[in-house]
């Protein structure tokens, strides 16, 4: 039987050249270095320099994930920018990327699911492809997060960074087994009762301000090992896999403990978790494609290997991605 696949053909990053460490950031709030390394795991994260806009490294990611795909931009039907922090209120900033790749057909548009952004974006992306909506698209996740910070609060400032990555996925076909490429299962959820346990205290129809991120962080850990490990169990249980048919985890890059937490829960070895919050903290959207751009350059996701992508974010929103390389 064949099957329509959505198949991911390259994957691009972009970081901000600015890696502020865990000491410059001891000299703006009260912190350390040891008390962020072993609470979170994190020792840099990166932050776009002034003028430095979402669009600009959503657009450099793009490029990078394009060449990687060895596709001509005016191949592309659809943009999907997962950001929080786009330009401005509208327009959307694929827009802005639509036309500084030239492209003047197709549809661009945002999506918000703060951190589980990018995971939310290959879902709608599979889903048009499989409905004969698309049949090349461009799913982007980049953040200007620091700009959202309130730098005198040291339980968040410390945890998120900047950047964006990009992946091009096509229409392909398969036999409808686990052996085909693309993406095998794709799962979204939400649950609006918990949006206070992780927001931004404005925007424009409440305080006409862009507002800061507040945060409950022990209720959100709590929340993330649970519905991330059954996000997991949902794809693995769609798929008829198990975990030990994972070659690579490239989860959402929140926390350390969360990702080691995650794994202990459902029995994955440390060494297939693809982890760069140490380097890059938190991108919010951007840290799945950035997480998963890293493991494919440096060789370690090859063609034909199974990866598990997952996130979670405010509102609460998580979800998982399972895919064949
Ligand atoms: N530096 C030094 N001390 C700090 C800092 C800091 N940056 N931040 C908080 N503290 C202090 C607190 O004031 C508190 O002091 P007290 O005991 O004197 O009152 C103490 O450290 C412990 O604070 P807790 O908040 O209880 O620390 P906890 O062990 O819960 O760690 C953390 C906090 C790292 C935020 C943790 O709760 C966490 O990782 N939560 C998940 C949050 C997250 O990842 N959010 C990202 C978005 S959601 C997502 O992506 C999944």
């Amino acid at each position: 039987m064949s099957v329509i696949r959505s198949q991911i053909v390259g994957c691009g990053s972009y970081l901000p050249a600015h890696a502020m460490s865990n000491a410059e950031l001891s000299k703006r709030v009260d912190t350390t270095d040891e008390w962020i390394v072993e609470r979170t795991g994190i020792k840099n994260r990166h932050i776009a320099a002034e003028g430095e806009l979402t669009s600009d490294m959503a657009l450099a990611a793009a490029r990078a994930a394009l060449a990687n795909a060895q596709m001509d931009a005016q191949e592309l039907d659809t943009i999907i920018l997962a950001t929080t922090t786009p330009d401005n209120t509208f327009p959307a900033s694929a827009t802005t990327v639509q036309a500084k790749l030239g492209l003047h057909h197709g549809a661009a548009f945002d999506i918000q699911a703060v951190c589980s952004g990018f995971v939310y974006g290959l879902t709608i992306a599979d889903t048009f492809i499989k409905a004969g909506q698309g049949k090349n698209i461009l799913v982007i996740g980049a953040e200007t997060f620091s700009r959202l910070l309130d730098w005198d609060d040291r339980t968040t400032c410390v945890l998120f960074g900047d950047g964006a990555g990009a992946v091009v996925v096509r229409a392909g076909t398969g036999e409808g087994s686990n052996a085909d490429r693309g993406i095998l299962t794709a799962h979204i959820h939400s649950d609006g009762r918990y949006k206070e346990k992780l927001y931004v205290d404005g925007g424009p129809s409440s305080t006409g301000t862009v507002g800061h991120v507040r945060m409950e962080g022990r209720e959100v850990f709590r929340h993330a090992v649970v519905n991330i490990a059954e996000t997991i169990t949902e794809s693995l249980e769609a798929t008829g896999l198990s975990v030990a048919d994972i070659d690579w985890f490239v989860p959402h890059q929140a926390n350390r403990r969360i990702l080691e937490g995650t794994a202990k829960r459902i029995g994955l070895p440390l060494e297939k978790i693809i982890m760069t919050v140490g380097e890059h903290g938190n991108t919010s959207a951007a840290s799945v494609p950035l997480a998963l751009d890293q493991g494919v350059r440096d060789g370690r996701i090859k063609k034909g290997d199974m990866v598990l992508m997952e996130a979670m974010g405010g509102g609460f929103t998580w979800g998982s991605v399972l895919a064949r390389w």
